[in-house]
């Protein structure tokens, strides 16, 4: 099979993907040796499957390299993708993994005090600029974003803000930065996400993945 026949898996690096490969490896899709090797530099894996190849990125980028139809199918949070919106990505399908929320949070001791009904202005650090400005309009309150790209529990504690927009699994991380949590945004899961062109012009062949997804997450195989 030609390079550019191959379907293309865009998987999120980091610890999301320790929940991603048990339903990738469900569906059939083993990846080649160098995938679980630390020390390997390669961003392109060939699979089991001779069809598929698998590329590990960030996270966002998943949405991206799906967007623009490079890689025709991904795992992407739903944070990522409600955060882009692109109009290219079809995301069909919960994997039911990665499950967090997304959650605005101040430091406690100001919560303790604050009623966030009174809010006519916030400025918050965050890397969901469109989410958060999109949330707070929604409320007819103006945030000012800050962006940044990790460690947003930082910003209160060193006085960049008080509030942040960031995601919630366990809540060690604000408990730890002492912060608590004051709005709850969306509940947030990961999705396959398609590329729109690729699942108009390839439906057999993106129509049989999608299925063994549907089919894995079902129970109808293990
Ligand atoms: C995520 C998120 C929070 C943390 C929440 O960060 O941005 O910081 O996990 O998890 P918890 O509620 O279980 O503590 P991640 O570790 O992915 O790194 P990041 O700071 O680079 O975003």
């Amino acid at each position: 099979m030609e390079a550019d026949e191959k379907l293309i898996l865009a998987l999120p690096k980091g610890r999301i993907l320790k929940e991603v490969m048990p339903l990738v490896r469900a569906i059939g899709v083993e990846p080649e040796a160098a995938f679980d090797d630390d020390g390997s530099r390669k961003l392109r894996f060939s699979t089991n499957v001779p069809e598929i190849d698998i590329i590990r990125v960030r996270s966002f980028d998943v949405a991206t390299f799906v967007a623009f139809g490079v890689a025709h199918m991904g795992v992407a949070g739903s944070d990522v993708l409600m955060e882009f919106d692109y109009a290219e990505v079809y995301a069909p399908l919960d994997l039911g993994i990665g499950l967090c929320r997304m959650s605005v949070a101040e430091p406690a001791a100001l919560s303790a005090k604050d009623d966030p009904a009174t809010w006519s202005h916030v400025r918050v650090a965050t890397k969901y600029p469109s989410i958060t400005g999109r949330h707070f309009a929604n409320r007819g309150v103006q945030a000012e974003c800050i962006r940044l790209s990790g460690a947003i529990e930082l910003a209160p504690a060193l006085g960049l803000c008080e509030r942040i927009v960031d995601l919630v699994s366990s809540g060690d991380t604000l408990r730890a930065n002492n912060l608590s949590e004051v709005e709850t945004i969306a509940e947030i899961s990961s999705r396959l996400a398609i590329n729109r062109t690729a699942w108009k012009t390839r439906p057999t062949e993106i129509g049989t993945w999608l299925h063994r997804f549907r089919e894995v997450l079902d129970g109808d195989t293990a």
